[in-house]
């Protein structure tokens, strides 16, 4: 299978006989945006503005692969809110800049969260404060990017089970000042600035088949989507992270499948959007490693594009040059980390190939 696609490729870059087609030297550049829009799937990166800025061959390479961008941290309260009074959207405009520059759209990240919360939010945040301060945050950052964020995960990692509430919901600073209700609040906030707007849910933890909590986790999830979506919260997708661990056993099977399909029976789109595979504890050398990666990456894949729910996959950075990886999750062999689907040197790694592989298996 492998191999039909990779000469396949090659044979229809250099213009020849696809049943003749012998191996290729120079296989034409996979451009993964481009593949994944045949298969009614939008592919795109998470950016940091500066390497774009800095790094033309970065640019370029972002500009070749993704049809969405995704800001990495821009959009975060502690990137846009200085103080209670301010908003300082110059690290945010420059990830439009280049969305714009690219003609592409954005996947916004994130309106909501318990993390990246500047201190000044925490010290403000009190049952008296806090819907006023969620809802004028929502509403000036979603008008402002109105038509060229499309899509917004509007509230982040929101279930936690281990904080042992029956409805499963994370004891974050927002549930402690505004009960449960949050959720369905940062949902309306959005909704009405920007109708248009795609609205979802991110998550993480929602992957594996063989890990108890993730499983339990699943069924939590399930359950609060059901109800935001019967009390007619303006949700319109989940968003599933896709952090994934290159250490552990690709157990993604009919359970993920499953769940998929429950979420989509709901009525709901998924997107993937913060794909990676992390690397940390994987023995070897980078291509053993990489073909390891690679290999993680095609699976997870395949039982997610089988459910014709989920509609974008986004990659948290798109080549291993800047991964926030690096410094969250380095080796002990002080190797580079290699989560991503290009290298440090910007070329196609094995996941480039698998993920394009992945992309074609969907068929439609
Ligand atoms: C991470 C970024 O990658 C880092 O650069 C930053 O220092 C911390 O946040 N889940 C999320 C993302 O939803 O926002 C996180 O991004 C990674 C985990």
């Amino acid at each position: 299978m492998a191999e039909f696609h990779l000469t396949r490729r090659c044979a229809l870059a250099a213009g020849i006989s696809v049943l003749s087609g012998p191996a290729c030297a120079s296989p034409q550049k996979v451009r993964l945006g481009q593949i994944a829009a045949r298969h009614a799937l939008t592919f795109g990166a998470a950016i940091e503005p500066q390497f774009v800025e800095e790094d033309q061959d970065f640019a370029k390479l972002i500009a070749e692969q993704c049809r969405v961008l995704t800001a990495e941290n821009a959009l975060k309260w502690n990137a846009l809110r200085p103080s209670p009074d301010q908003f300082d959207f110059a690290a945010a405009d420059r990830v439009a800049a280049i969305a714009q520059a690219n003609g592409v759209p954005i996947h916004g990240h994130c309106l909501v969260w318990h993390e990246a919360m500047p201190d000044w939010l925490i010290r403000a945040l009190s049952p008296a404060t806090a819907a006023d301060l969620m809802t004028t945050h929502i509403d000036q950052v979603v008008r402002r990017y109105a038509g060229r964020i499309v899509s917004w995960d509007v509230v982040n990692e929101v279930i936690e089970r281990n904080d042992r509430r029956l409805d499963g919901l994370r004891q974050s600073p927002w549930l402690r000042a505004l009960g449960p209700d949050y959720i369905d609040l940062a949902f309306h906030a959005a909704h009405a600035a920007d109708p248009q707007a795609r609205l979802s849910l991110a998550d993480y933890g929602l992957e594996y088949d063989n890990i108890g909590w993730m499983v339990e986790k699943r069924g939590t999830l399930l359950e609060r989507l059901r109800a935001l979506v019967g009390r007619g919260v303006p949700i319109h997708a989940l968003a599933l992270q896709g952090h994934l661990l290159g250490d552990h056993a690709p157990a993604f099977g009919q359970g993920l499948a499953d769940f998929l399909a429950a979420v989509a029976d709901l009525g709901l789109d998924i997107y993937v959007t913060e794909l990676d595979v992390n690397d940390q504890n994987l023995a070897g050398s980078g291509t053993r490693r990489d073909s390891v990666v690679a290999d993680i990456y095609a699976r997870f894949l395949d039982v997610v594009l089988a459910q014709p729910a989920v509609k974008m996959v986004v990659t948290w950075g798109l080549a291993d040059r800047y991964t926030s990886k690096a410094s969250f999750f380095p080796r002990t062999d002080g190797t580079p980390v290699r989560p991503l689907p290009f290298d440090q040197d910007l070329r196609p790694k094995a996941a480039t190939e698998a993920i394009a592989q992945a992309f074609d298996r969907r068929g439609g």
